[in-house]
């Protein structure tokens, strides 16, 4: 579980606005997608699961390649945006819950982990990285932003605890983020 106060900080974000970060304007978030789409290939994905979905803006142009597609967040006014803005699309299941604790059984062949692993602590990505390690069936891609972050973790200290678990990745560096992928 995330620690209570990174909740409480999730929440109040979304409690201000359904797009906290911008994920649907920012020049920042588009240039990013198109590198993840990049990284992740055209697919088609069997059974692909994204960690952290947020408003589900990244999940609509991921939907389009996966057959099954599940969406894990733990915010439930986020997870409501993502419901809503993936309504049309019926190869989605929603999984209102935090990782590693609510990670579902499930084998996915491709699983996204997009800005999201520093919200973790490093325990939870331990245990997320244990998780991994039986589950994946496919590529894991982590995209983190490379700044500082306002949580305890940044995104290279968050890769390098996955790398405990996972070894090392093939990484994509790019101005702001980097994109890892494992296996
Ligand atoms: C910065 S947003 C990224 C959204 C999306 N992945 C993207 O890149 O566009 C991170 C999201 O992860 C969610 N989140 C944080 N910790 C989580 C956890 N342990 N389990 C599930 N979701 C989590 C947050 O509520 C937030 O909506």
């Amino acid at each position: 579980m995330p620690h209570h106060d990174v909740l409480a900080h999730l929440t109040r974000l979304y409690a201000a606005s359904d797009d906290p970060w911008q994920h649907r304007t920012s020049a920042y978030e588009a240039a990013k997608y198109a590198a993840t789409l990049d990284a992740i290939g055209s697919g088609p994905f069997s059974n692909a699961l994204e960690v952290g979905c947020g408003n589900g803006t990244f999940a609509i142009l991921l939907a389009q390649r996966c057959e099954y597609l599940t969406l894990m967040e733990c915010i439930p006014a986020a997870m409501a945006s993502a419901r809503s803005a993936l309504a049309a699309n019926t190869n989605v299941n929603f999984i209102q819950g935090a990782a590693p604790d609510a990670l579902p059984d499930m084998y996915p062949d491709l699983i996204l982990l997009s800005e999201v692993l520093y919200f973790l602590t490093p325990d939870d990505i331990g245990q997320l990285g244990d998780w991994l390690t039986t589950h994946a069936t496919g590529p894991v891609i982590a995209v983190n932003w490379i700044g500082p972050t306002d949580e305890p973790l940044d995104g290279n200290a968050a890769i390098t605890l996955l790398t405990r678990s996972l070894g090392d990745p093939a990484t994509k560096q790019h101005k702001q983020f980097r994109i890892d992928t494992f296996g």
